[in-house]
């Protein structure tokens, strides 16, 4: 059996869309219907005509397919897929954060749990979370959770004095600074380019800042030949595929190794998504009141970035 064929079958013959995060390996992203960022594919599910959605990302990002689509079927490969930055915020904890500073408005990051996002005034994903900072009124103090670099990158940017929870990305937090610093003295021609959920002292270092969509859209539209990549591994197979004849080096977490892997975004195999189509199974469901109540601070962003874009 080719499992690639049986997926592709499957899928047309159970109307599914598949969409996956630009983190995911090469071959997800090949048999993918769309391929994006937070921002992008939370578009994406709110718009599907598909009678089913598997997700070939992490929990976060399922979740946020079901909130917008209760009465759809949301599949998710493998259950085990989270997020530090999501499991490093639980709900009573986030509750009692948010009850010591009354009278703030809450942003939370897209990579919060359903229940963080119920707690939550408005969601920003890395692709829009400055501009959602900036249509608070000035005189308002905001929490900004989980992402304390994401945080301090937008207060930088907005000047804002945001209360920041302390969650990192172990992706992004532990990008190794040495091996950045011998990337570019190998390469002085090669430009820095950085996702804003690395630390600061990269952020201040690179040449430009963005989120996955933005970096690759970057690497297209850039005269550079060579660039340092600043963020998770999965996203140079696009950026390959659509600049190839550019250079492209990731920044490792750790000196003995080349790449940089969310061990939670490659939890997602093509063997998972074949058996995940076949069974319908594991399926995200959650509680109808925490999807109702979730579902506007999310709706709240996606209406502000489609004006944005007009
Ligand atoms: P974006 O998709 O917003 O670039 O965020 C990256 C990320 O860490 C997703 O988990
Ligand atoms: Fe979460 Fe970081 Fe993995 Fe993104 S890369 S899913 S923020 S752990």
């Amino acid at each position: 059996m080719n499992m690639i064929n049986e997926i592709l079958r499957l899928k047309k013959e159970k109307n599914v869309v598949i969409l996956a995060h630009y983190y995911q390996t090469a071959d997800i992203q090949d048999i993918a219907d769309f391929v994006d960022d937070s921002l992008g594919l939370s578009e994406k599910a709110s718009n599907t005509k598909a009678d089913i959605i598997l997700f070939a990302g992490v929990k976060f990002m399922a979740e946020t397919a079901k909130i917008l689509n209760p009465s759809k079927k949301v599949l998710l490969p493998d259950m085990n897929a989270s997020c530090s930055l999501a499991d490093s915020c639980q709900p009573a904890d986030f509750k009692k954060f948010i009850d010591k500073h009354p009278g703030c408005v809450v942003v939370s990051y897209i990579n919060c749990s359903a229940e963080v996002k119920t707690l939550s005034d408005i969601i920003c994903t890395s692709g829009n979370a400055v501009d959602i900072v900036n249509s608070i009124p000035e005189s308002k103090q905001i929490i900004f959770a989980p992402d304390k670099n994401l945080g301090n990158y937008i207060n930088n940017i907005t000047g804002r004095n945001m209360i920041l929870w302390e969650g990192s990305c172990k992706v992004h937090d532990t990008l190794n600074l040495q091996a950045i610093v011998d990337l570019k003295m190998a390469h002085p021609d090669a430009k820095l380019i950085a996702h804003p959920e690395c630390r600061q002292i990269i952020l201040e270092m690179a040449d430009f800042i963005g989120s996955t969509a933005k970096l690759i859209q970057f690497t297209q539209t850039d005269s550079s030949k060579k660039f340092i990549v600043a963020t998770e591994t999965g996203v140079l197979h696009q950026m390959k595929k659509s600049s190839p004849g550019k250079e492209f080096m990731v920044v490792p977490a750790d000196k003995n190794c080349a790449c940089n892997d969310c061990e939670f975004m490659k939890m997602i195999t093509v063997e998972k998504i074949y058996n995940c189509l076949l069974t319908e199974q594991p399926e995200i469901l959650l509680d109808e009141a925490v999807m109702e109540k979730a579902r506007e601070p999310i709706m709240k962003m996606l209406k502000l970035s489609a004006e944005r874009k007009k």
